[in-house]
């Protein structure tokens, strides 16, 4: 064989087909990825960018594989961000363009998930349909298991996943109805919706849904089957400007080509490998392709197990022993189960679909799944080089801990043997992540016992762990210890001592949860001893003793259901005229177009003649004096046209609002990590980020550095002003209540993790420094002032420009004001158009989030539950800027109260100045912190005082209408209202019951449930903050253009302002169009936070509808059967003027800091959460079993959008509460940059029945249509998720004596729960660390 010259060969065209058309690239790139060629290149712009990592789905395509032996045709989902191009030899492509669009013919999964609200901010949409096409291409009538699995790899910040599944779920053969016909309301009982302009009332029918007709879908092009089958046995190279890929096309090349370049990576799914030259920064000059090699994709049964090619996928391992399971006895496929209760969770779908087995194994990382499994199961890999074979047993590459080299770096692995099990032998896995689905795992684990035939006693013992070590660890010592031992109490009590001892994590461990790992370790055993015990004992009883009943739920998974959900709203007046859309559930107004990748996103916009990108250079230090900044490599890197710094800044590098400012550019010192210190243009943003990482800076440190709350208190460092609220007198009622509740809660940030990422493109006009600014935000009027500031110029040559944007929770605000200074700079200074697209791990590092809160508290209370007196000290983490911090204080303090009278009540509140980026706003704005504080004093004074946590909630609830502590008026009749009808849906008190019975019978697994109240304040404590307007043309043809100062972020604002001007107008929604945001056409606007969007643009809508129809009354009058267009073409003619403004003054607020006294709100939105959750005591697991929530939302404008924003707010409060966990170094470098560490809710998440109602009858004279603003509210009601698991934990802890009282601190982690649930393990674990580090100390004495 001839060797490929991979240093001088003619690289070969690369040859594939995308939507069916063939792509010929002869430039193939081995470093660029499917979704920046499909994206950038062929400009298929449906396709998004989440976070580069394989993490979140939104850049998921089909992709279609023949293989000419089988003539079998494969179609897949997978991650296009980590398929490299030159993967695709041979391959098609379908995105999300291609199985629909507006134009031609929408796609029934695209017009599903549309129609049935499944996207709110549209940007996870393109890839929720296509892992849903993928699914629909193999599976035309999938069973539920089936689509939620499909959707496990996606994420959505908005929807809270239910109307996603509903969409989904309308494919589904077999019943998916909710079999509840209660209160008239069955899931199938939908009637007639949206055709042309007719309305129901109806969230949606599927009986409107095209059918699916899977004869119409693409057919694999004949052309690459061709190819396939000529294909010529011969290597393919590509070649780039830094990287070769070879890709031989037998085994013997390939052994040859890794004999000449060992340290090429041989790629497969590129999942372990892609991230690391990613994120890591890793470069291989060389890159060899196994894929093509049939040796390596063999899957074969066998007398004694099954074999498995290196590259076969992980989806085609699942399948393969799913088909052996299915065929084998029981006692043979031990093994095969085990792997295949790993792979059930390991990854998303997507990742299963690319990543390969052989992958998997070598890569030997700590978070296998699969290497404990194969290591314990005796599996044997099947290995060579060049002139030779050999098989050794995978267990031994662990055997010697990590540093082993018993591989060669020549040495391929062609397959794996998995052999079956044996009579007298068990195997187990185990598993423990932060989140059930699609998350590495935190520590898994692997076991396997033989006993000697007919006996109890162990002949051979095998226990692996991962997530302890650097790679999969071998509790050699304590296997070989245990060998010939019973099975029994005496030998798990010295198993666990042994590997405590013998599998130990330091203190200091990478990952840190050392405690937590620590008892996982020994829960694991427990679980497998037990598991072991009973199946010996089903075997055959005389052998040894039974599991107690009671213990039996420490074996059995979580029990799935059927996912439910139920939405109730109040139907329209039957008397409202039928083309009046107000009241109803109308689809999104973009929504076909989010699900047909049309809808235009910031970086969607096309590229600009000669545009340039950004990458930014951080600080890498907390705090530190900059010393020097050293170019000089950057500047000559390729590509690079410039680097842009503080220096370069005509205008102001500084904005203050408080005595401290915010700052575009770090100039001579840092005060976070992640702070700009410049940014590298270049002419591709690969090139910026090579070059980016070029820069040196010289630091000098500075003293002192704080991170945490307590750091900022011992160091005084805080913003001014501090803010105070007092009623009553505290000291005096203190001095008569029966008793106390004193102590702290802890409640962790949350980041907001937007689906799409802080973007911004500015482009020069090149005339009187005009500039177009196209921009990711929610304040389109900040971002001008705040450009126009830092190029010194006045605003009025600065066009903001917001067509929709990916989310934004509060978070694209001031900080999108900062990256868009940033850009506006460099476009200044380079006089070309600017790209600025933060990559995830960048958009967390630098742009801050939810400020995590620290409360210091006393409550007096009495006997009888009755709170009297509160004294709370609020500390919240504002970061190195003041942003919205002190804002956020006013209003933790001014809602701290939630539901309840607190007749004597002094909160204090301020803002910690630290060494963090900058924390900012975020849906709710500070009352999801201290919403939680006052909601868990509840549970203390209900554990002191005896009573149920219903009751106190009961008892301290605003009954009357009164003034609430600063003096504003609240009727709580809705409120109680609220309460009471969630208390009759959820049937509190009798599902209560069966919680208490379950947790009789189950000493493992406890359930918890906890019903919450809400009082969501509604306003922006300060009027000019609420004002806005609008601007309403109507066209000589009838048709109608609006625009208004809102921001479209998936809350649904310009659908609502499209029914408010239809209904004013009296003319369909289809003859009006809303174009863009922009500060041309409405200026000054406000920005659209704290759910006000709606309330106040549609004041403003509403008025200058009003206005012309005003103008056009004479005319209507004149001729009352004309038609619309009649009457606009006669005013045309009678020069009436068809364009209008609209406008609203805000509402009416204030508050008086100084005397604590005001009206900073202008209404209540009111509501009441039920949840019911399982916790698995031993791992730490729960599962959110069912949720009803009950709203006051008044008469909603369009129970469809508020609905969804009510879901998904609840959703992303259930991972504030319970999963979203920052985590940051000693030095303060934010670890979780990114889907992989930072896990929001998935579709695994949300409740298994969940139930949304809105309360009837409830008007509200404030707002548009008697509505209420809701965007924020639900959030909060999450919290009834961790109540329900701290109901749970208390139920453990009182039955294992634990009686004191506790609090728990948000977010309820996996770990957190694990180790309230406080037994043995946590004791043994903990006597062993006192132990351990007695030692230690010993040793360093
Ligand atoms: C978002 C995400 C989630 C994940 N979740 C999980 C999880 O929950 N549990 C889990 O266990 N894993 C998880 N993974 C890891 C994933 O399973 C592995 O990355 C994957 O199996 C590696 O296979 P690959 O084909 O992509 O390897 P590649 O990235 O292509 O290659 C990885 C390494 O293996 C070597 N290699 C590959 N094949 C061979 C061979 N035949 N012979 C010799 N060396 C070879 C390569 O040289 C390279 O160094 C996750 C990964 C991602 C990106
Ligand atoms: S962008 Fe590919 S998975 Fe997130
Ligand atoms: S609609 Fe899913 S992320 Fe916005």
């Amino acid at each position: 064989m001839s060797l490929p010259a991979a240093g001088g060969a003619r690289p070969d065209e690369l040859i594939f087909f995308v939507n069916g058309k063939k792509i010929v690239e002869k430039n193939a790139d081995p470093e660029q990825m499917l979704l920046s060629y499909i994206r950038k290149r062929l400009r298929l712009t449906g396709t998004k960018y989440g976070c580069g990592g394989g993490g979140c789905g939104a850049c998921t395509v089909m992709i279609s594989t023949y293989e000419p032996l089988s003539k079998k045709i494969r179609h897949y989902s997978a991650n296009s961000c980590l398929l490299p191009i030159c993967s695709l030899h041979g391959i098609s492509v379908t995105t999300v363009e291609g199985i629909g669009c507006t134009k031609t013919r929408i796609h029934p999964v695209q017009e599903r998930l549309a129609k049935c609200h499944g996207s709110q901010c549209g940007f996870c949409t393109p890839g929720m349909v296509m892992s849903m096409y993928a699914l629909l291409r193999n599976h035309p009538e999938p069973s539920m298991e089936q689509i939620t699995a499909a959707l496990s790899g996606n994420l959505c910040r908005c929807t809270g996943y239910r109307p996603i599944l509903d969409g989904c779920k309308t494919f589904c053969k077999e019943s998916v109805c909710c079999q509840s016909k209660e209160n008239g309301n069955c899931c199938l009982d939908q009637e007639d919706k949206l055709k042309g302009e007719e309305i129901s009332s109806k969230l949606f029918s599927a009986d409107a849904f095209q059918p699916l007709d899977p004869t119409q879908e693409f057919i694999f092009p004949p052309e690459l089957m061709t190819m396939a089958e000529n294909q010529p046995e011969r290597t393919c190279i590509f070649k780039g400007e830094r990287t070769t890929w070879i890709s031989p096309a037998s085994l013997k090349e390939l052994l040859e080509l890794k004999a000449k370049y060992p340290k090429a990576p041989l790629v497969v799914g590129n999942t372990s490998l892609g991230p690391e030259m990613k994120f890591k920064k890793v470069h291989h000059p060389i890159i060899i392709s196994p894929a093509r090699i049939l040796d390596l994709n063999v899957v074969r049964y066998t007398d004694n197990g099954l074999i498995v090619g290196a590259a076969c996928s992980l989806a085609v391992v699942k399948d393969a022993l799913t088909k052996i399971v299915s065929e084998l006895p029981g006692e043979k496929a031990k093994i095969f189960r085990a792997l295949l209760h790993q792979l059930k969770t390991l990854g998303g779908q997507q990742i299963r679909n690319i990543a390969s087995l052989g992958g998997n194994i070598m890569s030997r990382k700590s978070t296998s799944d699969l290497n404990p499994i194969l290591a314990v199961g005796n599996c044997t890999l099947n290995l060579a080089s060049r002139g030779e074979t050999r098989r050794i047993r995978l267990s031994d590459i662990f055997t010697n801990g990590a540093g082993n080299n018993i591989l060669t770096p020549e040495e391929v692995l062609v397959s794996v043997h998995i052999p079956h099990s044996r009579k007298e032998e068990f195997v187990s896995a185990f598993r423990q992540a932060q989140r059930r689905e699609n998350s590495l795992p935190i520590v898994n684990a692997g076991m396997r016992v033989l006993f000697a035939e007919g006996t109890d006693i162990i002949k051979d013992l095998g226990i692996f762990y991962g997530g302890i070590g650097s790679t999969t660890v071998y509790a050699k010592q304590t296997c070989q210890t245990l060998t010939g031992r019973l099975w029994n109490e005496q030998m798990l009590d010295e198993a666990c001592r042994l590997v405590l001892k013998e599998v130990s994590l330091p203190g200091s461990a990478p990952g840190g949860k050392v405690q937590y790992r620590r008892t996982l370790i020994v829960s694991f055993l427990f679980k497998f001893y037990l598991e072991v015990l009973q199946s010996l004992n089903r075997m055959d009883p005389h052998r040894c003793l039974d599991v107690p009943e009671k213990y039996e739920s420490a074996l059995q998974d979580f029990k799935s259901q059927m996912p439910q959900s139920e939405q109730i709203f109040q139907e329209v007046n039957p008397e409202q005229l039928p083309r009046d859309p107000v009241g109803r559930p109308i689809m999104h107004h973009a929504g076909i177009k989010h699900a047909t990748g049309e809808a235009l996103y910031c970086d969607d916009v096309r590229a600009v003649d000669e545009e340039l990108f950004l990458a930014v250079v951080t600080s890498s230090q907390a705090h530190a004096k900059i010393v020097s900044i050293d170019l000089s490599e950057a500047l000559k890197a390729p590509g690079v046209f410039d680097v842009v710094t503080a220096q370069d800044i005509p205008g102001t590098n500084e904005f203050y609002n408080y005595s401290d400012p915010e700052i575009i550019f770090a100039k001579d010192k840092v005060i976070c990590v992640g702070q700009i210190v410049c940014v590298v243009v270049a002419d591709s943003d690969v090139h910026a980020k090579q070059a980016a990482a070029k820069v040196k800076i010289e630091y000098e440190a500075l003293e002192p550095v704080i991170l945490t709350i307590e750091e900022a208190i011992k160091h005084n460092s805080f913003f001014e002003p501090q803010r105070k609220l007092e009623r009553g007198n505290v000291n005096e009622a203190f001095e008569t209540v029966d008793q106390i509740l004193e102590g702290e809660i802890h409640i962790g940030g949350q980041e907001h993790f937007y689906m799409e990422t802080q973007s911004v493109l500015v482009v020069p006009k090149g005339e009187d420094k005009e500039l177009d600014v196209y921009v990711s935000t929610q304040h389109p009027a900040l971002i001008q002032e705040m450009v126009a500031s830092c190029l010194g110029v006045p605003a009025n040559r600065i066009m903001c420009h917001v067509k929709r944007i990916g989310g934004a929770f509060g978070g694209k605000i001031g900080k999108a004001g900062l990256l868009a200074s940033v850009a506006a700079v460099a476009a200044n200074k380079t006089g070309h158009a600017v790209r600025f697209i933060l990559d995830r791990g960048d958009d967390m590092l630098i742009t801050g989030g939810r400020h995590p809160l620290i409360c210091k508290y006393k409550v007096g209370f009495t006997n009888d539950g009755r709170i009297m007196a509160a004294d709370a000290k609020y500390y919240i983490n504002g970061g190195c800027t003041p942003d919205d911090s002190i804002l956020v204080v006013e209003v933790a303090l001014l809602k701290m109260d939630n539901a309840y009278k607190i007749p004597n009540l002094r909160c204090c509140g301020c803002a910690c100045k630290t060494n963090l980026p900058s924390n900012t706003a975020f849906r709710g704005f500070g009352f999801p912190q201290s919403g939680l504080v006052i909601e868990s004093w509840i549970m203390g004074i209900a554990a002191k005082s005896g009573l149920s946590p219903e009751k106190v909630r009961e008892i301290n609830m605003y009954k009357e209408t009164e003034q609430i502590c600063y003096i504003q008026e609240l009727d709580p009749e809705n409120l109680v209202r609220c309460w009471n009808k969630c208390m009759e849906k959820s049937a509190y008190y009798s599902r209560k019951m069966a919680v208490e019975e379950f947790n009789k019978l189950n000493y493992w697994k406890k359930k918890g449930i906890a019903i919450i109240p809400m009082k969501f304040p509604f306003g922006l404590t300060s009027s000019f903050l609420s004002q806005a307007a609008a601007l309403v043309h109507i066209y000589t043809d009838g048709s109608v253009l609006l625009t208004h100062g809102g921001i479209e972020m998936g809350q649904g604002i310009h659908t609502k302002m499209i029914q408010v001007a239809s209904r004013e107008l009296k003319i369909p929604m289809s003859s009006i169009h809303f174009c863009e945001t922009s500060t041309t056409t409405v200026p000054n606007a406000c920005a659209s936070v704290a759910s006000t969007g709606t309330d106040v643009n549609g004041m403003a809508v509403k008025d200058a509808c009003q206005t012309l129809l005003k103008r056009l009354e004479p005319i209507i009058s004149k001729n009352p059967t004309g038609t619309w267009n009649d009457w606009v073409k006669e005013a045309f003619e009678q020069s009436i003027n068809l364009s209008a403004t609209g406008y609203f003054r805000g509402y009416t607020a204030d508050m008086d800091w100084e005397k604590g006294e005001g009206h900073p709100f202008t209404y209540f939105v009111f509501g009441a959460a039920c949840s019911e959750v399982e916790i698995d005591c031993l791992t730490g697991d729960h599962k959110n079993i069912r949720t009803d929530i009950v709203m006051d939302i008044g008469c909603s404008i369009n129970p469809a959008l508020d609905i969804g924003q009510i879901e998904g707010a609840f959703v992303q409060g259930i991972g504030l509460y319970t999963m979203e966990e920052l985590k940051y170094s000693p030095d303060g470098v934010l670890y979780t940059r990114g889907p992989d560490q930072y896990k929001i809710p998935a579709v695994c998440d949300i409740p298994e029945q969940f139930s949304v109602s809105l309360l009837s009858s409830s008007q509200n004279p404030y707002a548009i249509y008697s509505s209420k603003g809701l965007g924020e509210a639900g959030l909060f009601l999450g919290c009834s998720v961790f109540f329900a698991i701290w109901d749970a934990v208390a139920t453990v802890r009182k039955e294992r004596g634990l009686s004191g009282i506790f609090t728990l601190n948000s977010p309820l982690t996996p770990e957190r729960i694990r180790m309230a649930c406080a037994d043995q393990f946590t004791e043994m674990c903990a006597l062993f660390s006192a132990y351990s580090s007695a030692n230690e100390c010993q040793r360093r004495t």
